[in-house]
């Protein structure tokens, strides 16, 4: 499909950022976006890059009643020698579609998921962040906007793409994070949406996020919607608890995120010499083993939080510092070879990058 280009006025760029420290996450978009229409009978139509602007919606719109809505996340990074490269992407496309799938929502080719995003990122080269630790985060998103109030699949979506230019996800920066276990609300249930990228997922998640974060921590970590007592992962990012050189994380049986940052990691663990089990494992096991000290390190994957430390667990009001509470060697080797592939540092022997 031909994507039209629509003129960018002068009166409607932005101010790029002065100081890329000062990023933080999501804050600030570029000046383009790029957007397809899917309407019932026709498939997707009207593929246009146009200047960043908010979309006027009907109130009556099904994804602001009924949250029919799915989004994507992954990043762009601008090499040394000028060239642009995005992070598996592919596996993004994919992801994207199962959601849909979930949702009841219409599959997008994954050629149009992939050329909206290159063209977007092309246009918007200049603002992808060069320090160590950023780079352009790339929101896809679709959402149903056919006005009606009867519970039903639309017959009309928006499926678009925004960027931003990102530093660290937490507000920590890189120093290790501090995770609550949450015994009280549940995020996912067999048979639910747990598996699916979609924004009901994270706004039931918000009551428990600010609990946590009243009492100090930065996010929960959710245990089994059934019985309480299995790790699942922390919402931004999927778990992974280190005894010495193997490292176990929950397996993918449809209640959690399929991280595509947790799919490296798990594929980047036998290259680098550990040994990686993908397996139920109870949270009182958790907190025993980091109380022997068996457990050495632990640390949470995401496109946005890349690697992140996690220095301190709670449970149940026992709080328990893991290893010596700072970052860990496997934690930091992970970080290393993973953020060196994406920025071009270290060769990809496994086709992960794409350059534009
Ligand atoms: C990502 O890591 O890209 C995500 O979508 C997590 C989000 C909650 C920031």
């Amino acid at each position: 499909m031909e994507i039209r280009v629509l003129p960018l006025p002068q009166e409607k760029m932005k101010a790029k950022f002065s100081d890329e420290s000062q990023l933080g996450f999501g804050k600030l978009f570029t000046d383009r976006m790029f957007i397809a229409e899917w309407k019932v009978g026709q498939g997707w139509v009207d593929a246009r890059i146009e200047p960043y602007a908010p979309f006027s919606l009907d109130p009556a719109c099904l994804v602001l009643h009924y949250a029919q809505e799915i989004f994507e996340g992954l990043k762009a990074y601008k090499w040394q020698d000028g060239s642009i490269a995005l992070f598996r992407p592919e596996m993004n496309a994919r992801r994207f579609n199962h959601s849909a799938d979930r949702m009841c929502m219409p599959e997008v080719p994954e050629d149009l998921f992939l050329k909206g995003i290159e063209e977007l990122v092309r246009l918007e080269s200049d603002w992808i962040p060069t320090s160590a630790g950023t780079s352009l985060y790339i929101r896809p998103t679709m959402i149903a906007v056919e006005p009606v109030l009867g519970v039903k699949p639309s017959d009309h979506y928006y499926f678009y793409v925004i960027l931003s230019p990102v530093g660290a996800y937490y507000a920590s920066g890189f120093n290790p994070v501090k995770i609550m276990v949450e015994d009280r609300y549940v995020r996912a249930v067999p048979g639910g949406t747990g598996e699916a990228k979609t924004g009901g997922n994270y706004a039931s998640s918000l009551k428990a996020g600010l609990e946590a974060k009243k009492k100090g921590f930065d996010q929960v970590l959710w245990l089994d919607g059934i019985e309480r007592r299995y790790i699942e992962e922390v919402g931004a990012m999927n778990m992974f608890f280190a005894y010495g050189n193997t490292i176990v994380t929950a397996p993918l049986e449809g209640t959690i995120l399929n991280g595509v940052t947790r799919n490296s990691v798990v594929t980047l663990a036998s290259e680098l010499g550990f040994k990686v089990e993908e397996r139920k494992v109870e949270i009182d096991t958790i907190m025993a083993d980091i109380g022997s000290g068996k457990i050495t390190e632990a640390f949470g994957s995401g496109t946005a939080a890349v690697i992140s430390s996690v220095g301190a667990l709670c449970y149940k009001d026992q709080t328990l510092s893991i290893g010596n509470g700072g970052v860990g060697t496997l934690t930091q080797k992970f970080y290393d070879t993973l953020t060196g592939i994406q920025t071009g540092h270290i060769s990809d022997k496994f086709g992960w990058v794409r350059k534009l």
